[in-house]
């Protein structure tokens, strides 16, 4: 029988799925859990803030694919400028010319970027963009005459992506480094914002004046002269989306100015309106030097990243060829992704979603602290804008964590999809819907999360 919506036939959804078991790489899945019933998932179709599977199921996308879908799925008018582009001019050597898309691109970033960054090297992904910034620090050290600063600074629990680059200065608790080490050298690890609150006593690197104590420490015994750059990101995702203080980031300013540091941003989630700002950095007051920048900058529509600077930056690599900087890609400011992030931006010009980002999300926060009055199990509901976080614990007077048999890791985001969400899950679940959610699909989200803990309250015996 073929369903109503997707027309697809039963034998053809399960050719789907064994075809997809049997070629299909799913990024960090493990192969025999996906043959779990019901485990293995085929998204095929996108509306507004919905996705729907090859079955004809239909979810609210809460974590906006990867915290990229701003914008919402089917748009239309993305496609048609996809094809325009695609018909005018595909691809042009990205090494010898501009095009029309990628300078219209570069010239709209300068415009919704802070005051400062006017200049754009276009990339494929996050992960390369935060490559290429710690070469383009380490390169900009170097033509100024400091050849041995090679080293980088980033918090624990930070993520930054996936080559080994970026992974050398990932710290995210969960990430399983080993089996790619040796990594890069001179990785040094800063303490993370704040360590649940533990105040004056807790490990120095959370806000307290200690903490920014034991932070210049570090570059002190590390020696100034040896470190390249800062990166971290301005509210950290995989760390629990504690939003700093003003006066954190500034004292981190003021550290990278007194000893040469320079101070990359990583915006990949955060930036264009995930915050309720079009920049994170903007809660803080504080100009980078470098920002890298991915995911919602064309909604995932295209695949397209970015490495931003500021003059100073770029300043470094003006004068002789050998002064130039040393990088690019054949697919980097492709035109097709150029001109789909640039309507995307448009878009959310046109229809306001930074606004909305910051509205709906403090009628979110509302909704997300209610529910934790409803549930025992919710420790706190955290974040800003469109990135909130629900944690739980077993016991959270008692400070009793869920263990691996509890094994929430499935369980929650099985319960989710039973309850027609698509997030991200285990001890926390992610909440950060496109930026087009309204106050009514916030409460539908609302409702499937507090049926999703009901049932895992339920199934747990707690
Ligand atoms: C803060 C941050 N930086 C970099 C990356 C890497 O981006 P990508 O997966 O596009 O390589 C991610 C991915 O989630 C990220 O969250």
């Amino acid at each position: 029988m073929l369903d109503t919506r997707t027309g697809l036939d039963h034998a053809t959804v399960e050719d789907y799925i064994r075809r997809g078991r049997e070629h299909l790489w799913i990024h960090t899945q493990q192969e025999n859990e996906l043959a779990q019933d019901d485990a293995y998932t085929v998204i095929d179709g996108g509306e507004g803030i919905y996705l729907s599977d090859i079955h004809g199921r239909r979810y609210i996308d809460a974590m906006s694919g990867l915290w990229v879908v701003a914008i919402g799925h089917g748009r239309r008018e993305l496609a048609e400028v996809a094809k325009r582009q695609m018909e005018q001019m595909a691809y042009a050597n990205p090494f010898a010319y501009a095009t029309m898309p990628a300078v219209d691109l570069a010239t709209k970033i300068a415009e919704v970027t802070p005051a400062g960054f006017t200049r754009t090297f276009f990339v494929n992904g996050g992960a390369e963009a935060v490559e290429t910034a710690l070469r383009m620090a380490r390169q900009w050290q170097y033509n100024r005459g400091q050849q041995k600063r090679y080293k980088f600074i980033s918090r624990i629990g930070s993520y930054h992506g996936m080559t080994l680059g970026a992974l050398s200065v990932n710290n995210a608790t969960a990430l399983n480094k080993t089996p790619f080490e040796p990594l890069l050298p001179g990785t040094l690890k800063a303490p993370a914002v704040a360590c649940n609150g533990c105040g004056e006593t807790c490990l120095p690197g959370c806000e307290t004046p200690a903490g920014l104590k034991y932070l210049e420490q570090l570059i002190i015994s590390e020696r100034p002269e040896t470190i390249a750059a800062f990166i971290t990101e301005p509210i950290s995702t995989s760390n629990g989306s504690v939003v700093p203080s003003k006066q954190y980031w500034q004292t981190i300013r003021a550290l990278c100015d007194k000893y040469g540091i320079l101070l990359i941003v990583d915006e990949v989630i955060n930036g264009f309106g995930r915050t309720g700002t079009w920049f994170a950095m903007e809660h803080f007051d504080v100009q980078a030097d470098l920002m890298t920048i991915a995911k919602q900058i064309s909604s995932g529509y295209a695949p397209i990243a970015a490495v931003v600077t500021t003059e100073k930056v770029a300043e470094g690599f003006r004068g002789g060829p050998q002064d130039a900087f040393i990088g690019g890609s054949t697919f980097g400011a492709h035109p097709v992704s150029c001109a789909v992030a640039l309507a995307n931006i448009e878009i959310m010009q046109r229809e306001h979603l930074v606004e909305n980002s910051a509205k709906v999300g403090t009628y979110l926060t509302t909704q997300l602290d209610e529910l934790k009055s409803r549930h025992h199990i919710v420790s706190a509901t955290r974040g800003i804008g469109l990135m909130q976080v629900i944690e739980m614990k077993k016991d959270p007077a008692a400070g009793v964590e869920f263990t691996p048999d509890d094994d929430l890791s499935h369980r929650v985001p099985r319960l989710l999809k039973e309850n027609g969400i698509l997030s991200r899950g285990g001890a926390s679940i992610q909440v950060a819907p496109p930026l087009v959610i309204n106050r009514e699909e916030v409460d539908e989200l609302v409702d499937g999360l507090d049926r999703t803990i009901t049932a895992l309250e339920a199934e747990i015996g707690l």
